[in-house]
């Protein structure tokens, strides 16, 4: 990563945090510092800092605190180099070989969202479709829906401005026989935003009876099918206040909710729903509510989607729970109270999943009964967690009459056919694996983390090397520590940077605390060991005593400096 701390600095030093944050939530000015309630959890009093002279914002409720690129990160959801390039477009600075080629891709997208787009607004007929399906000219703007003609009408403009290799890089054009082809051609375009607002792709409805109904942009550096939801970058704040999703299937549902006003919602793209697209929603919403399609294809969707939802302990309702289409068509036939009225009616995963098996199978038959349970084994192999898993269980078993053991035994065998995901990687390690964390995240609050930690309390010999090396005030390239991080290591990393409570000040005192604990507890032992061998265990005592107090004086340091 050529000139990345450069970046960095240079939008540290134009941005101020004060700013930033206020740009977009209201601060308030006390002392050198402003403060606001935690957009990051339920803050009733203003418990949420932010520090000018520091460069960092802390939350003395949830802990979390960071700089200008964490809060991005963490506020708009977006990764590392999308908080910065939306940071640096704000403070008018060239990512410069930062990532030319991710560069050039964003620049495709950017001159065909607007060709399309135009190319539309000139096109009667197509103009005329959409306002057929009641999509209003607001509609058309906001989410610059656009139109991809017939020819090479695209491919003749783009070749003036970019190369052909690029263009082939973004999947807007594709090589056939030696000719040079656009992607899409006939068809309405939407066009897909990042979580940070930048047109990464397209999906494309056939208009013509050529190809498949919805054809789409294919995997490039800047898009990843199954990552990404359309159209978060448009609802998240409204998700956010709002606390719940509606889930839905087609670019034509989402649209449609969203015009008639019921903006908090996202569709999945396709059919089912990615363990990546289930783990970003479970960032914005406690509860969601699957509203797909009532067809087959839908049902089977809402199954797949359900167990992985529930995994990342988001309460989950099923919406479209009798036999009307999509919610586009319900918008457009019954309107919006009608589809509202289906919401607040929506059914808990329990229920939903007994009706629905009530109404498939007559379960006083053997064979239906066994497909009952096989449904049940579906969605009960999918929980992880023994407590949600048990309480399904009990449930069902009870309403459907079904033996728990059955239940048992089956999930069971299935389940053990499984790889076990969670890293067994013990509690010292879980901490020493945090301050690595912080030590990529935070290297200037090293000199908070020093004098809390000494480098003999690392057992990792690895991060013994690194701690070592900060401490002389070298300087670690991030890719040296993950490209030596084992593979246990690095899934941690990944996990724990989600985790608002750490920072490396709380990683710190966590291993110091682990390790005073560790050891009192031995030294406890030692004096129980001589006190039962008839000897006086004084200095042992005192030992105790010095390590308790120190222990003590670890509750006082959890504090921002
Ligand atoms: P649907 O077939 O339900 O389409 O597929 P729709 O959104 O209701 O479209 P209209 O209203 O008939 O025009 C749901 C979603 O599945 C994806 C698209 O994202 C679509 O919006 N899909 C569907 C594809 O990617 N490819 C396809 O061929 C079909
Ligand atoms: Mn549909």
């Amino acid at each position: 990563m050529p000139n990345k701390d450069g970046v960095v600095r240079q939008i540290k030093e134009v941005i101020d945090i004060a700013d930033l944050i206020g740009d977009y939530l209201p601060l308030k000015k006390t002392g050198k510092n402003y403060r606001t309630n935690c957009p990051f959890h339920k803050d009733d009093t203003p418990s949420f800092f932010v520090s000018p002279e520091l460069s960092l914002f802390h939350c003395f409720g949830c802990g979390k605190s960071g700089d200008i690129i964490t809060f991005v990160m963490e506020y708009e959801k977006v990764p590392f180099v999308e908080a910065l390039r939306m940071l640096a477009d704000k403070a008018g600075i060239e990512i410069g070989g930062f990532s030319d080629e991710n560069k050039i891709l964003y620049s495709i997208h950017d001159f065909a969202t607007d060709f399309y787009h135009k190319y539309l607004l000139k096109t009667p007929k197509v103009l005329e479709y959409l306002k057929k399906r009641g999509i209003t000219k607001e509609t058309i703007e906001e989410f610059k829906l656009g139109f991809a003609p017939a020819g090479s009408e695209f491919l003749k403009e783009a070749k003036k401005k970019f190369k052909i290799d690029d263009l082939i890089k973004s999947g807007l054009a594709k090589e056939k026989g030696g000719d040079l082809l656009d992607r899409f051609f006939l068809r309405l375009l939407f066009p897909l935003f990042s979580s940070g607002g930048q047109v990464i792709g397209f999906g494309g409805r056939q208009l013509s009876k050529r190809g498949p109904k919805y054809l789409n942009s294919p995997d490039t550096p800047i898009h990843k099918k199954g990552k990404n939801l359309y159209s978060i970058w448009h609802t998240k704040q409204e998700i956010r206040a709002k606390g719940s999703v509606i889930l839905v299937e087609g670019y034509f549902d989402f649209i449609s909710l969203y015009q008639s006003g019921i903006k908090n919602s996202v569709a999945a793209l396709g059919t089912a729903l990615t363990n990546n697209q289930a783990e970003l929603l479970s960032r914005y919403a406690d509860d969601v509510i699957i509203f797909f399609d009532a067809d087959a294809a839908g049902r089977a969707a809402t199954l797949r989607s359900l167990g992985m939802l529930l995994n990342l302990g988001v309460n989950v309702r099923i919406g479209n729970t009798g036999s009307r289409k999509d919610p586009d068509e319900i918008i457009l036939k019954e309107g919006k109270e009608e589809f509202l009225n289906l919401i607040a009616n929506s059914k808990d995963f329990v229920d939903h999943t007994l009706d629905q098996i009530k109404e498939e199978f007559d379960i006083s038959s053997p064979l239906d009964l066994s497909k009952a349970v096989e449904r049940v084994l579906t969605i009960l192999n999918q929980i992880n967690d023994p407590v949600k898993k048990e309480i399904f269980k009990g449930i069902i078993s009870k309403k459907l009459l079904i033996k728990e053991g059955l239940l048992n035994v089956e999930s069971q065998r299935k389940s053990s056919t499984r790889i076990d995901k969670t890293p067994d990687i013990s509690y010292r390690d879980r901490c020493e694996m945090s301050l690595l964390y912080a030590f990529i995240q935070e290297p200037e609050r090293m000199n908070d983390v020093f004098s809390i930690v000494l480098e003999e309390d690392i057992s990792n010999a690895y991060l013994r090397k690194v701690f070592r090396l900060l401490k002389s005030g070298e300087k670690i390239e991030l890719e040296d520590i993950i490209d030596s991080l084992s593979e246990k290591q690095m899934e941690y990393i990944m996990k724990e940077s989600r985790k608002p409570e750490v920072s490396a000040v709380s990683s710190a005192i966590e291993l110091k605390k682990y390790l005073l604990d560790s050891l009192i507890v031995q030294k406890r032992r030692k004096l129980q060991k001589v006190e039962a061998d008839g000897e006086e265990g004084e200095e042992i005592l005192v030992e105790i005593e010095k390590l308790v107090e120190q222990r003590e004086q670890m509750k006082e340091t959890v504090q921002w400096t």
